[in-house]
């Protein structure tokens, strides 16, 4: 879909980038070029993420251990990164998630989820916009948010509110940073399969079942789906797409909306009997 060199020598940082969607992107921008940085919590799953990348880039990823929900860490981080030259580019991939019913959620779950969501992002965001508004140089921010940041919902409300927060966030700084050659875009993705996402979200096959039937194609999202929107929306050839939340959800979210979208439950005698106008094809 792209050429091979669209983003030739950019500096990408992707938080959570060890694992999941965050290292299907990873590899993805190495594939074009990109030199990549990535963080998360744990070392071992960074080093064995770096490992397999350099067999195929070598000497092009560099990792980092930061907790984004500290923000004297995410600092640090920035610091030590912005030593080796500045970045080009920020995905807010790194996210926390998990399924409850909301009146059983102590302060310290919603925080739990809020912090590293809300907050964290807020802070790599802010650190890196800081840093590209004193270089005068422009800059690019990617975030992974979630269909219902539009719509909220049911039994996710900590992850539901953080990721509106990050679609405001977005909004916001894509005006107030506009002029400086800073553009923030986010993408919204439906049901990709990672073992993050899936162990919380969808622990039984039951479970999955239901939801795969819920999407208009009848399947779920392909990590390189995801990967290639994300690419679009880093590359410099789209950097009049600014402040936008682009859903990729094969049609999942509007399913859900559309009044009368339930009626295709109805059987071939139902269909008969509610309009016998119909011409049959
Ligand atoms: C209720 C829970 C809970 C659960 C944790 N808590 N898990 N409460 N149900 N399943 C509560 C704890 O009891 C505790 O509160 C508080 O949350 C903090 O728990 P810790 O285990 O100490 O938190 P921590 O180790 O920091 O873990 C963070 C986490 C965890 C968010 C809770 O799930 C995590 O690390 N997730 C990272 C990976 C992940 O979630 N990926 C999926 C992202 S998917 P008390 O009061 O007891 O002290 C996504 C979008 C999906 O974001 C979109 C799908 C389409």
């Amino acid at each position: 879909m792209f050429r091979s060199d669209l983003l030739q020598d950019k500096r990408v940082l992707i938080t959570g980038g060890g694992s999941g969607l965050g290292k299907s992107l990873g590899r993805r921008v190495l594939e074009l070029g990109a030199r990549l940085v990535i963080c998360g919590r744990r070392a071992d799953k960074l080093d064995a993420t770096r490992a397999e990348f350099d067999a195929e880039f070598p000497g092009r990823t560099a990792t980092h251990v930061c907790d984004i929900r500290d923000s004297e860490a995410v600092e640090a981080m920035l610091e030590a990164i912005w030593q080796d030259g500045p970045l080009d580019a920020l995905v807010n991939n790194a996210a926390g998630n998990f399924l409850a019913k909301s009146e059983e959620l102590s302060p310290r779950a919603f925080d739990a989820v809020t912090s590293i969501v809300l907050n964290g992002t807020a802070y790599v965001t802010l650190g890196c916009g800081r840093r590209w508004i004193a270089e005068a140089r422009g800059g690019t921010v990617l975030s992974i948010v979630a269909t219902y940041a539009w719509t909220g919902s049911a039994y996710v409300t900590p992850s539901a509110c953080a990721k509106a927060g990050v679609r405001a966030l977005t909004q916001s700084l894509a005006v107030e940073w506009g002029d400086r050659g800073i553009r923030l875009n986010a993408v919204a993705p439906g049901p990709f399969p990672t073992e993050g996402a899936w162990d919380r979200l969808v622990p039984t096959q039951e479970l999955e079942d239901t939801w795969r039937n819920r999407i208009p194609p009848k399947r779920f999202g392909e990590h390189g789906e995801l990967a290639d929107l994300a690419v679009f929306l880093l590359a410099d050839q789209s950097s009049y797409v600014n402040g936008e939340v682009v859903a990729i959800d094969g049609g999942e979210w509007l399913k859900g909306a559309g009044q009368f979208n339930f009626m295709e439950a109805l059987t071939e005698d139902q269909w008969d009997a509610i309009n016998p106008k119909r011409k049959k094809g």
